[in-house]
């Protein structure tokens, strides 16, 4: 399953491969933390189930963070993906699920939700994206897999932060896909594909 917060054009590209019986993954369903949103659209138009969990409708992150573990859990994914979800998840999902984020930048460099601004404003000559599986920190988790992009004399943050998308879009399906058809296992902060030798 799939969280998204915004235009979900990575949720898009999953949607576009998982037509494929050959990619091995379904989307089982579509969260995001707000409503109106083009990436709940999306799915929709797909005719994939979605929630929506806010975190202003909750006491606390904690009873946030268990609320969307509910609406999670109704759907039993094998895993989920965070595309644009641009809120901290807590426990209660990190501790039921593996979780998948994508994040548009090389990881440990700009973690958090400017990474594209950050990067423009300390003037690297190359960014990118990571994918990278989710742990209790802010982009901390161990990396899976990441491509570099250019920055481009005269590059503002939506230019760059496009032509990035271009490139995750692309990573993020190559990565879920092969997590699902040939299993994957964590040893350490390395993320390796293929199922752990028992
Ligand atoms: C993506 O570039 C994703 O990496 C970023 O939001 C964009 C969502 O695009 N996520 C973060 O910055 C998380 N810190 P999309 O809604 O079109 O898929």
């Amino acid at each position: 399953m799939v969280l998204v917060s915004g235009s979900g054009t990575n949720l898009q590209a999953l949607l576009d491969a998982a037509a494929d019986d050959a990619f091995g993954a379904a989307v089982v369903a579509v969260g995001a933390d707000r409503d109106d949103i083009e990436g709940l659209a999306r799915a929709r138009r797909a005719a994939i189930p979605t929630f929506v969990t806010r975190v202003a409708d909750h006491d606390t992150r904690v009873a946030w963070d268990a609320a969307l573990a509910a609406r999670i859990a109704e759907h039993k994914p094998d895993l989920v993906v965070s595309a644009g979800f641009m809120k901290i998840l807590g426990p209660s999902v990190l501790d039921a699920w593996p979780v998948v984020n994508t994040h548009p930048a090389l990881l440990p460099a700009f973690p958090g939700a400017h990474a594209v601004r950050d990067a423009l404003a300390y003037g690297v000559r190359v960014t990118g994206c990571t994918v990278h599986l989710v742990d209790a920190g802010v982009d901390t988790g161990p990396v899976i897999a990441q491509e570099a992009v250019a920055v481009r004399d005269g590059d503002d943050e939506d230019a760059l932060h496009e032509r990035i998308k271009t490139v995750e879009r692309r990573l993020l399906v190559e990565v879920v896909g092969r997590m699902a058809r040939e299993g994957w296992h964590a040893e350490g902060r390395h993320v390796r594909f293929g199922r752990a030798e028992k």
